[in-house]
């Protein structure tokens, strides 16, 4: 059928709805909205998917924490996200939320496919596990002990689980990754060929202890592991599998994936087991998997554990949402990660949108209803710079859509901005405001409007994926009708009798140093306390091993500084029937004045051992804060009490 549309399937990553999302989120599906606007406007019949990933053990506490059931937890998160996007005019076709029936059913069904293919195996699972980031780790895989991709600490996990058999699928990976353009950019491709090197182990795809899961279809105990369910996002949203009496038509139609745009950490996600996943449902891998960097803020990852997001609220209450995402999408280079700051947005809106473009509407509408009564005139002769003006702006549709495949979009608007700062310079080369003296120049005054016109037609074209609020409001003040055509945006001269009509400044220039100080007022971080991060339990212990612990209060009768460590205090210790000496690590958090009189809880049944030199008998029990501060776990039980 060779009048049908072509497909052009896009999606983001689901973003875990643990907390409200900071600009740092926003930025790929920014880039994705772009892209998806981009096509459409180039006739492609798109799909543009995003959605939250809900379940796992992090949701599970965070709804404990607050008090809540995990479903009404994530209700109010994914509200708020859906708020955002809309707020943003995130132009997507389907939010999909793992919690909806329509992906559960799908995903257990994809378990089962895969079971009875052989393709998963029940066995038991040991593995360094990261609560925050949802994922297990080899030994070999961790940096300095702790999680490769946060940094934060992992604890062991182990239980009865089933497995994927990611292993068997290493010959075809290394194939699919070495052949052709599936994962961009190709410094990924080394990273990922070096994973499969080191050797793929099977992939425990469920866990026992998370209650808040698709539980596994053959199995009560068990629930199906956050990586399975939530890669399966993507072909569930279409329909896949086909379920009785339900329609699989989307999945037909946008199969395989164009793009899959995710952040470079979970990049390895993508671009191993997804595609085994669906190597071992038989159906066709994703075209391309494209990792972006990410948007850092002093050199360190925007986070909310960090306290230092930024709120995209916050920027498109104060600039609008055109020009936040212009800045997201013309400051940073896909693939690398790119520093925020304010000033640097700041500028960027005044330097190009408040001087370059904005100036440049404002000034051609302002002269056409002063020279030509508001009504744009048509073509005159052409002279002078008209020719080189008319180039560069026709041609610019194919220099866009050039880098456009290339999902670079900031050279993509780095093309526009020489179109509009060549107008600009081309009304200082014709000086209209000269010819509008002479009544000999009259004609070429009306072809000098007439270009301005057909330029500014042409960038409201070129800047609608970018930016569509501000395409719309140049075209209504250029007097155009109807929305934008990506072809006319390769002619000149389309216009004339149109009538022009001056509206609102598109960009107010800002005064940088007031605003950056108005930003600081906002708080580049979120008013609120930002969300505390807990470490997880250990694993458990027999009740006989915590009752070999004899624990017992005391009271510190003295304090001094270890003479020989500047760290460690040496405490003596009344516990009625005694008086012991402890010694503890806690020079930084105390003065040995102020512990004198402090009652403590000790454990005093742990063997004797010398720290520099002087004995410590026992263990005082602190907590201690994220800061490295510790406290004094209090009582106010007389020395001596067992506590248990
Ligand atoms: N739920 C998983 C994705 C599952 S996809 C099947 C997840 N969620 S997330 O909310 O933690 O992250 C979603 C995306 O946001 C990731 O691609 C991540 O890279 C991106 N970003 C989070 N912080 C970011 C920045 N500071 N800068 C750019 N992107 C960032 O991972």
């Amino acid at each position: 059928m060779d009048n049908e549309k072509k497909t052009f399937y896009i999606t983001t990553p689901i973003y875990y709805p643990s907390d409200n999302l900071h600009v740092g989120h926003t930025y790929c599906t920014v880039m994705a909205d772009a892209m998806a606007r981009f096509k459409r406007l180039q006739g492609y019949d798109v799909m543009f998917l995003t959605g939250t990933d809900e379940h796992g053990q992090k949701i599970e506490k965070k709804a404990a924490a607050a008090g809540v059931t995990p479903q009404e937890y994530v209700d109010k998160i994914v509200a708020g996200i859906k708020d955002l996007w809309k707020t943003m005019e995130i132009s997507y076709d389907d939010f999909i939320r793992t919690t909806e029936p329509r992906h559960m059913k799908r995903v257990q069904e994809i378990f089962m496919r895969m079971y009875e293919k052989g393709d998963i195996y029940k066995g038991s699972y040991e593995g360094w596990y990261c609560t925050p980031c949802e994922a297990f780790w080899t030994e070999s895989q961790l940096k300095d002990g702790k999680c490769p991709d946060c940094g934060r600490p992992v604890y062991k996990a182990h239980e009865s689980a089933y497995f994927f058999r990611l292993s068997k699928y290493s010959d075809r990976l290394v194939e699919l990754l070495k052949g052709g353009e599936f994962l961009q950019p190709q410094t990924r491709v080394n990273e990922m060929l070096g994973f499969i090197d080191q050797g793929l182990e099977d992939l425990c795809i469920s866990r026992e202890s998370v209650k808040w899961g698709i539980p596994v279809p053959i199995d009560e105990n068990n629930t199906i592991y956050v990586w399975l369910d939530a890669l399966s996002n993507y072909v569930t949203a279409l329909g896949f599998p086909q379920l009785d009496g339900e329609s699989d038509e989307k999945y037909r139609k946008y199969w395989p994936c164009d793009f899959h745009l995710v952040g470079k950490e979970i990049v390895r996600f993508h671009s191993i087991i997804w595609p085994a996943m669906i190597m071992s449902l038989g159906e066709p891998v994703p075209k391309h998997v494209l990792g972006h960097g990410w948007l850092l803020i002093d050199g360190g990852k925007m986070s909310k554990s960090r306290g230092n997001v930024v709120d995209p609220v916050k920027l498109i209450e104060r600039y609008g949402v055109d020009a936040l995402k212009y800045f997201l999408l013309r400051e940073y280079t896909f693939g690398q990660d790119g520093n925020f700051t304010n000033e640097v947005m700041l500028n960027r809106m005044n330097y190009d949108l408040a001087n370059d473009l904005g100036n440049l509407v404002s000034r051609t509408v302002t002269m056409i209803e002063k020279y030509c009564g508001g009504i744009v005139p048509p073509a005159g002769p052409a002279e002078g710079p008209d020719a080189e003006l008319r180039e560069l702006a026709a041609g610019c549709r194919s220099r866009v859509e050039a880098q456009m495949d290339k999902f670079c979009f900031n050279y993509a608007l780095e093309e526009i901005w020489i179109v509009i700062r060549r107008t600009n310079k081309y009304i200082d080369e014709t000086a209209p405001w000269l010819l509008a003296k002479d009544p000999a120049s009259r004609d070429r005054l009306c072809a000098v409007m007439h270009n301005l016109a057909e330029a500014l037609r042409i960038v409201s074209i070129l800047i609608y994926p970018f930016m569509h609020h501000t395409s719309g409001e140049m075209r209504k003040q250029l007097g155009l009708a109807g929305d934008p055509v990506w072809a006319d945006a390769a002619v000149f001269d389309m216009l004339g009798g149109q009538k022009v009509e001056r509206g609102e400044v598109l960009f107010p220039r800002l005064d940088v140093a007031k605003e950056l100080e108005a930003l600081d007022a906002l708080g580049g971080a979120p008013a609120a306390e930002p969300a505390e991060e807990y470490e997880p339990y250990k694993d458990s212990i027999e009740f006989g091993d915590f009752d070999k612990i004899d624990l017992r209060t005391g009271k510190i009768i003295k304090a001094e500084k270890h003479p020989k460590a500047d760290k460690l205090l040496v405490f003596q210790v009344d516990f009625g029937s005694e008086v012991r000496q402890i010694i503890s690590g806690v020079a930084g958090s105390f003065a040995p004045e102020d512990c004198v009189g402090q009652n403590v809880i000790a454990v005093v049944n742990l063997k004797p051992r010398m720290l520099r030199g002087l004995e410590s008998n026992g263990m005082i029990i602190y907590a201690c804060g994220k800061d490295g501060k510790y406290q004094f776990a209090e009582t106010k039980a007389k020395p001596g009490t067992i506590v248990g």
